[in-house]
């Protein structure tokens, strides 16, 4: 159940387009040693002979704030980000769905974690992305024993590095116990998101996520879910939500960009509305989703930067 990717051949790494086993570091870098990295998952389609990247602005600005959020330094603008990525995107030729992976890290050896008198440096390589999760069936889920670190702990709106060691426990603890995925309760008992992606359930009727002050990544598929919900008037809320609740409710839906929207077949072995077949909310949202990739949903050009393989 994990992605079944592929590197692509070209990275940018130190400000040139190199191949991407030449984009090194050393073994005593604080990124590699303390998680010294704040960075974004991006995804590419191929359509009809042009690459489109999905809410590309959006991606930079939150590795951007999430950046500042660390006091990490930025210095890239939008506009070199977007020449870089498509010149990559370019350079790799992807035949089909791509993600992008760009992070800013440090090549700073020195002991003493901080993100003072440090130079980092954005970097960016590329995966091919055929699935992240099986999508003809649901998803057996397990509400991990790790909790989701409360935002007074470590940043939850920043993708930093270091962040991810609570999501790797919780994968860990639920794949070794027969499960796909992992749910995290916080510290009040409230399941808020899954390892790497946010969470909606449908309850009595209406669409429930939790409120962006609980420790949850700001998804971007999250705010594109809660528009095309609000777009097809489908009745929702921000909330908590408790055991009980997803116990008892009739769809669960994860969301994010590697896995798009994924249903849940059932939580702690209890079934989830039909198990095996995708509920009404997820296939509405999937048939959005086509819509925006295939160029026919008015939102489509407003989401992708859409350019051919030819720079002129
Ligand atoms: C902890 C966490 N929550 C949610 C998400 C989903 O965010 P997005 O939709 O922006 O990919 C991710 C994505 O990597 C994540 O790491």
């Amino acid at each position: 159940m994990s992605a079944d990717t592929t590197l692509f051949p070209m990275a940018y790494f130190r400000k040139q387009i190199v191949p991407v086993h030449e984009a090194t570091v050393s073994i005593a870098c604080q990124s590699l040693q303390y998680g010294l990295t704040c960075f974004a998952g991006i995804r590419g389609y191929v359509h009809e002979g042009k690459y489109q990247i999905f809410r590309l602005k959006d991606h930079f600005n939150r590795l951007k704030t999430g950046a500042a959020i660390m006091d990490m330094p930025f210095s890239m603008s939008w506009e070199e980000f977007l020449d870089i990525t498509q010149q990559l995107t370019r350079a790799n030729a992807p035949q089909s769905d791509f993600y992008i992976r760009a992070f800013q890290f440090t090549e700073n050896p020195g002991l003493g974690p901080s993100f003072l008198n440090k130079e980092f440096d954005l970097a960016i390589y590329m995966l091919e992305l055929r699935r992240y999760y099986e999508m003809s069936k649901g998803l057996r889920l397990m509400i991990s024993t790790w909790r989701k670190f409360p935002d007074y702990v470590m940043p939850s709106k920043a993708k930093g590095g270091g962040c991810y060691l609570n999501s790797a426990l919780a994968t860990t603890e639920a794949r070794k116990a027969g499960y796909d995925e992992a749910l995290l309760m916080d510290e009040q008992g409230s399941v808020v998101e899954a390892s790497v992606a946010n969470m909606f359930i449908t309850y009595r009727g209406e669409v429930i996520t939790p409120e962006l002050g609980e420790p949850i990544l700001d998804g971007i598929t999250r705010r594109t879910v809660i528009e095309l919900l609000e777009e097809a008037g489908i009745k929702m809320h921000f909330g908590r939500i408790d055991r009980s609740m997803l116990y008892s409710c009739d769809e669960l839906l994860l969301t994010g960009t590697a896995a798009q929207v994924v249903y849940a077949h059932s939580v702690d072995g209890r079934v989830i509305g039909s198990g095996d077949r995708p509920g009404p909310i997820c296939q509405l949202l999937r048939t959005k989703y086509a819509d925006i990739v295939s160029g026919i949903h008015p939102k489509s050009s407003e989401w992708f930067v859409s350019f051919g393989s030819s720079s002129r």
